[in-house]
């Protein structure tokens, strides 16, 4: 097979670990016999240095004319610590979501036997663990307009919207997902205080007749903060809205003991974009320590996208096995163990596959 990639690196350990996933999607296309060319773009704080936009016009024809996107991450502190800048990196990311209509991420939570005893948590917990959230990516808060400050400064607003075309197409996907697993979808919103989590609730109750072979239920999101670390295996696939989802996601991520290890696939209109769930992590930049499974894991997601399947597999065992033989970045590794760095972890995973 023959696919066009958009490789859009970003900030901070962006270059480091989507240059890991771009080495390992090539050493499966050379096993497998495929193709895979890459057109690279910039975007968030690199892009805004380079022409003052935090998603170019130009990187967005590249993602249109692209078949699929990988991401790294966005984000620089000197933004993050001047709430007042006017051109943000975040900005660019909610602009290339929304433009190219990425209205589903989703973001598989699975504690394999090799995670197990490297996670905070007991394993009597997190084995077992295998879900799916399925987090709404262009709508409510994130995007809600108005959103501002008053003329005095002293008061600020943000605005939760959601429109039922909006939470029936993610919810469609959400439950379609169940179908094709193990048929339990758990709605998480705060119907108890929120109008727009209502409107969620009474979508998913409605839809739900359509999909009678999926058992349905409903969670309040604190509760579901809760229940996310006491009986993880509980879950099947979740959907939520997008900060919910953002939220819910960072704090699954502890169950296999590391937010580096976490990949996601965005799906929508256009071309999907597959991404580590993890920001631009800057105290790692460019000192080889940051893990690159999450974004190794983002490959594995784009090929299965594209259903190969096998390769796609192939790599999750391939990180799997470089796990368990204890080549792991400093964020998985043991207190006493060597930890390798960004590179030897990419290495050991490609020798694998
Ligand atoms: N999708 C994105 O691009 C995205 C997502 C979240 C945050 N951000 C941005 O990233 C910047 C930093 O934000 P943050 O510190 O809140 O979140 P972050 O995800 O960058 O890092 C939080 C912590 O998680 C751990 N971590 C994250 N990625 C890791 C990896 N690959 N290997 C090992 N450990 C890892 C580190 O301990 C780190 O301190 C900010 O500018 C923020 O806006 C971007």
């Amino acid at each position: 097979m023959k696919l066009r990639i958009a490789l859009l690196a970003g900030d901070g350990i962006g270059p480091e670990i989507t240059a890991e996933a771009r080495r390992t999607l090539d050493r499966t296309a050379e096993r497998f016999g495929h193709r895979f060319e890459y057109r690279e773009a910039p975007v968030g704080a690199a892009a805004i240095d380079l022409t003052g936009d935090p998603y170019p016009e130009e990187t967005h024809r590249i993602c249109l004319e692209s078949d699929a996107v990988l991401f790294g991450a966005i984000g620089d502190p000197k933004y993050d610590n001047d709430p007042t800048a006017p051109v943000r990196p975040e900005q660019g990311l909610l602009r290339m979501r929304r433009s190219l209509g990425l209205y589903a991420n989703l973001r598989p939570v699975a504690v394999t036997e090799s995670l197990i005893d490297r996670s905070p948590l007991k394993p009597e917990i997190v084995r077992g663990t295998d879900f799916i959230c399925v987090r709404e990516l262009t709508g409510g808060i994130y995007f809600g307009r108005p959103q501002g400050r008053d003329q005095a400064g002293t008061r600020a607003f943000d605005t939760c919207t959601y429109t039922v075309a909006e939470i029936e197409r993610v919810l469609h996907t959400a439950f379609r997902m169940a179908g094709a697993r193990r048929r339990r979808l758990t709605v998480v919103d705060k119907a108890n205080v929120l109008e727009t989590s209502r409107l969620w609730r009474e979508t998913a109750r409605r839809l739900a007749a359509q999909y009678p072979e999926t058992e349905v239920e409903y969670l309040f999101v604190d509760n579901a903060a809760m229940q996310l670390i006491r009986q993880p295996s509980h879950f099947d696939v979740i959907v939520t809205e997008n900060m919910f989802g953002d939220i819910l996601t960072d704090e699954a991520s502890v169950l296999g003991g590391s937010l580096g290890m976490l990949a996601s696939a965005s799906l929508g209109d256009g071309p999907a974009l597959f991404e580590p769930i993890h920001g631009s992590y800057p105290q790692a930049a460019g000192r080889n320590i940051a893990n690159p499974m999450a974004a190794i894991l983002s490959g594995a997601l784009l090929l299965e996208h594209f259903g190969l399947k096998e390769e796609a597999e192939t790599i999750r065992q391939a990180v799997d096995h470089t796990i368990r033989d204890g080549f792991v970045t400093e964020d998985l590794a043991r207190p006493g163990e060597r930890s390798c760095t960004t590179s030897e972890v990419g290495d050991r995973i490609r020798a694998r596959v």
